[in-house]
């Protein structure tokens, strides 16, 4: 899944949480790749959530940074970020970001140019 739209899909039934850890050049220097391992095999037989990278999330010194179903859980590390997840599967949902997906949509429509 592309946005972060994980949480109810149109026909009502929820997706999986989508889980995912930014991969930006700051969270990659705090170590991020460490958490992407952590949250990959924790989650690696789980059908309620979907782990992946991510861009820049905007929030890099507070980093590394992991976006849950739109949330931004900071200040992870390879021995907190499960907890910090599960804490963050139980929020509702954020649509707040701007998608790589929305972004492409924006350009494709005529009307707004
Ligand atoms: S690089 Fe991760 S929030 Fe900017």
């Amino acid at each position: 899944m592309e946005t972060n739209e994980a949480a109810v899909a149109e026909d009502g039934v929820k997706g999986p949480d989508d889980i995912r850890v930014c991969c930006g050049g700051d969270c990659m220097a705090r170590r991020s790749a460490e958490l992407l391992v952590v949250l990959e095999e924790k989650y690696k037989d789980d059908p309620t959530a979907s782990v992946a990278t991510c861009r820049c999330t905007g929030y890099c010194s507070i980093g590394p940074n992991v976006d849950v179903n739109g949330n931004i859980v900071h200040h992870n590390s390879p021995r907190n970020v499960v907890e910090h997840v599960e804490h963050a599967r139980t929020l509702p949902p954020q649509q707040g970001m701007v998608t790589d997906a929305a972004i492409d949509q924006l350009i494709q429509r005529e009307d707004l140019f």
